[in-house]
């Protein structure tokens, strides 16, 4: 199977979203990630409800919600009912981990858990048979645009070991600082799923560049 593109509509064109989404819906990304921001688990407000409710109305592509807020668990239901397919939440903070990944579930949700740079795979340990998809953060959460963290190769390896040795079925997933540049190394190194916000908004074509990142090579 060929790797997953997930446009992050975060560097999109907010004042033209409608045009934005219609873009997406022309091209070879499964995903539309959608990054919300609270100002509180990460330095940046993003967006919430009503921008998921206006990209739902727009798509029929899987909408794949990252979380970068604390206590989660509060918004679980008003998540699925403006539209998402998915809910990643992060490790981080989340105390009780393995019961807001069941309640995502018990929504009918699929379930993904993120971890940041500084959080080793293995403490992925005890969820890893309960989740839908890991995503492996190759940036520090709050913004678009940054550089890519080399040692995220790593930890996908690492991920896909664990997932092996588990047993489990969870995608693993990349975000921050993916581009043509890296797509094959990480395609390499076991990455299903790869988000790209800039590398595809900033793109003078971002149809051709979405399919060029699916369709990448290993350098
Ligand atoms: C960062 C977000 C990312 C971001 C990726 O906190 O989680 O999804 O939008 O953007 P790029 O691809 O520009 O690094
Ligand atoms: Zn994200």
């Amino acid at each position: 199977m060929s790797v997953i593109v997930a446009p992050s509509v975060l560097s999109a064109d907010f004042a033209h979203l409608g045009r934005d989404i219609d873009m997406l819906n022309g091209s070879e990304a499964e995903w539309i990630h959608i990054d919300v921001m609270d100002g509180s688990f990460v330095p940046n407000i993003s967006f919430g409800f009503p921008i998921l409710q206006a990209i739902r109305k727009q798509t029929r592509k899987f909408c794949d919600v990252h979380l970068m807020i604390v206590q989660p668990e509060r918004y679980i239901k008003q998540f699925k009912d403006a539209g998402a397919d998915h809910l990643t939440i992060h490790l981080e903070g989340n105390v009780h981990l393995d019961s807001v990944i069941r309640e995502i579930k018990a929504q009918g949700l699929s379930a993904g858990v993120a971890i940041n740079p500084a959080t080793p795979v293995s403490e992925l340990k005890e969820v890893i048979s309960l989740i839908d998809v890991v995503l492996v953060m190759s940036v520090n959460p709050g913004f678009g645009g940054q550089k890519f963290i080399p040692n995220a190769l790593n930890k996908v390896r690492e991920t896909r070991d664990l997932i092996a040795q588990a047993g489990s079925k969870a995608k693993i997933e990349v975000d921050g600082g993916v581009g043509l540049e890296n797509a094959g190394s990480l395609i390499e190194a076991g990455a299903d799923v790869l988000v790209a916000g800039n590398a595809v908004f900033g793109a003078s074509d971002p149809v051709k560049t979405i399919s060029a990142i699916k369709n990448a090579a290993a350098k």
